[in-house]
């Protein structure tokens, strides 16, 4: 992979016409380490975060192992990939196909599920296996965390405990997982979360080997400032030792977002400026899909390939490059007054749900990846204490206003 020491340099050379990530393994690789040697039990990577190649071969550079894979795509690509990989499939509703081909074709033994039908499903589709872990998603609070995931998936009340004693009958190993939501901001959360299986666990009167606390481990997007992800793990840490699970019972993590989010920034072209409105060749349907709907805020830098740019800053609108009016940042964006077609934006944070979920509706969405040294995006991983980490001095930071 080509490497440049910014992305202005970048854009000098290359003038691109298709977006570009800016991608930093090394990021990639300094978080999964961090994981792996401080979190006081297994990490999985939730490969759906960015399962771009180089950030996998980052992963795996760095001794990541356990892989939490959500469909056949996601097993076929980390099987083929890496021959000794642990895979556990983690989304609580299967196709009988893809459960069937996960057992027999690449040795999946981990399957989540979240009611007795997916029970009956796993068990037809493996022919009745008796090597099954089997990790029961339950809901939990999302209180703490800034993107919500209730609702959809997960278990409770006696719902949940009929689902452990059903499945305790048929697995070799037994566990529970919850997901407190993405960027978790309050550890405390994960103590609530392990609290409410706890008292189900009790409920159920089963015994329980692993315990899965999921993903939702924060980065640091502007304007956040999440505590150190030691804070997580001490509270995990603790809290886990006073949960009724056998004495030698596995602990779990499936992160995402906190091991890849710093890693990439997306580079677009802007095709035009007209009215204020910025027209990039990038957008909600593509790379920007998280900007787009998060509605958080972002690190934003202006790069022009010859020339220099304006500081006196105006607000504008963002539009992406398909037909969709919804192809489009919330918000106004104060950008340099004489922003014009041929510059490019950056937008720094993008490494989680970046390109993972860029579409090609209109015919878009083909991105390049260059390794790039420069970063607009903060981490947690290398500094010394929260004060460090901050946004200030460093970067251009356009804050997202109301429009
Ligand atoms: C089962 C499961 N595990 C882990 C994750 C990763 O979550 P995060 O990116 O918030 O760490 C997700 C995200 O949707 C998930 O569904």
């Amino acid at each position: 992979m080509l490497t440049f020491q910014t992305p202005l340099d970048l854009v000098r050379v290359l003038r691109p016409e298709t977006p570009i990530a800016c991608v930093r393994p090394d990021r990639v690789g300094a978080a999964a380490s961090w994981f792996q040697n401080n979190f006081p039990g297994d990490v999985l990577y939730a490969v759906k975060a960015n399962p771009s190649e180089w950030a996998l071969d980052a992963m795996y550079e760095a001794g990541m192992r356990w892989f939490d894979v959500a469909s056949l795509n996601e097993i076929e690509l980390i099987a083929n990939r890496f021959d000794d990989a642990i895979l556990a499939y983690l989304h609580p509703i299967k196709s009988r196909h893809a459960i069937e081909r996960a057992y027999f074709e690449f040795g999946v033994r981990i399957f989540a599920l979240d009611c007795e039908e997916e029970l009956q499903k796993i068990l037809e589709a493996t022919n009745h296996a008796k090597d099954l872990t089997l990790v029961i998603r339950m809901a939990v609070s999302n209180d703490g965390s800034t993107m919500p995931l209730t609702g959809k998936f997960g278990c409770f009340g006696n719902e949940a405990v009929s689902l452990l004693q059903a499945t305790r009958a048929h697995a070799d190993e037994l566990g529970v997982s919850f997901h407190v939501g993405s960027q978790c901001m309050d550890p405390h959360t994960y103590r609530v979360a392990m609290d409410t299986v706890s008292a189900t666990i009790l409920q159920a009167a089963v015994t329980v080997d692993i315990v899965d606390v999921g993903g939702g481990f924060p980065a640091l997007y502007p304007g956040m400032n999440p505590p150190e992800l030691q804070a997580y793990v001490d509270v995990i840490e603790q809290v886990f030792e006073e949960m009724p699970v056998l004495f030698n019972a596995d602990l779990w993590c499936e992160p995402g977002r906190a091991l890849v989010a710093d890693s990439t920034s997306i580079v677009a072209k802007v095709e035009m400026v007209r009215d204020g409105k910025v027209y990039l060749n990038d957008g909600a349907y593509g790379n920007l899909f998280d900007a787009a709907h998060c509605k958080w805020p972002f690190p934003m830098e202006v790069h022009r390939p010859s020339g220099k740019i304006s500081f006196h800053k105006k607000p504008f609108l963002i539009y992406g490059p398909t037909c969709d009016s919804l192809d489009v940042l919330d918000g106004t964006f104060d950008l340099p007054a004489d922003i014009a077609e041929g510059d490019y934006v950056e937008f720094g944070m993008m490494g989680a749900y970046g390109t993972a979920m860029s579409t090609r509706f209109n015919g878009f969405g083909e991105t390049t990846a260059y390794r790039v040294r420069d970063s607009i995006s903060q981490t947690m991983f290398d500094t010394e204490s929260a004060a460090e980490r901050s946004y200030e001095n460093n970067i251009i930071f356009f804050p997202r206003k109301e429009a």
